[in-house]
């Protein structure tokens, strides 16, 4: 990691195709990964070395929720969170990863003027992240019309996105930025 360049934080990677589209993109920028599945965990990582990203790169086993109060303050420059939370029972809501406990501790680890940004094809799951993104200090629509966005403007897609593209779904984007 080179101390002078941000970093970013992907939430979920999955099969990480946002990571190597974004590093790919943005030559000076180091990316991080909080991966649940310590299956895709470990073999994004090891991809990642194999592609030649390894020095700014890497994609941890972790749980985000557990994992985040562990990152230092300030210290990220833009959390992204990519098509998360595919649970739609009540019993499974202890799951969701965009809750009220985790968002104080993005506003925590972003720097002044980081950003947040969240894609759902969910109408009503983006609708629930607005509320509560919206209902959290710290955090501020990025732009003065309001937080949703018809674009990703990040230059890289994660292959949720690139699949909902392919089948004609809508993306709901949400862009917030530390205050
Ligand atoms: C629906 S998939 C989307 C994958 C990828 N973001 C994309 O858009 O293609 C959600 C991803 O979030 C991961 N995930 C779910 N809860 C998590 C948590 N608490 N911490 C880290 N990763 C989590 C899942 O394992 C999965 O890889």
């Amino acid at each position: 990691m080179r101390p002078d360049w941000p970093i970013e934080l992907e939430i979920g990677p999955g099969r990480g195709g946002f990571l190597f589209e974004r590093l790919a993109a943005v030559p000076q920028l180091c990316m991080l990964g909080f991966e649940i599945r310590r299956k895709w965990a470990t073999i994004v990582d090891n991809k990642l070395k194999a592609s030649g990203f390894g020095q700014r790169s890497r994609v941890f086993y972790e749980d985000a929720r557990s994992a985040l109060p562990r990152v230092p303050a300030a210290s990220l420059a833009r959390v992204y969170i990519h098509f998360p939370d595919p649970w739609w029972k009540k019993r499974h809501e202890k799951r969701l990863v965009v809750n009220p406990t985790l968002l104080p501790e993005l506003v925590r680890v972003l720097v002044p003027g980081g950003e947040l940004f969240v894609q759902t094809d969910v109408e009503d799951r983006a609708a629930e992240y607005e509320a509560a993104i919206d209902a959290c200090p710290g955090l501020v629509a990025a732009a003065p019309a309001g937080p949703r966005l018809a674009e990703n403007p990040f230059l890289a897609r994660s292959p949720r996105e690139h699949r909902a593209i392919k089948d004609g779904l809508p993306i709901h984007r949400l862009l917030y930025r530390k205050a």
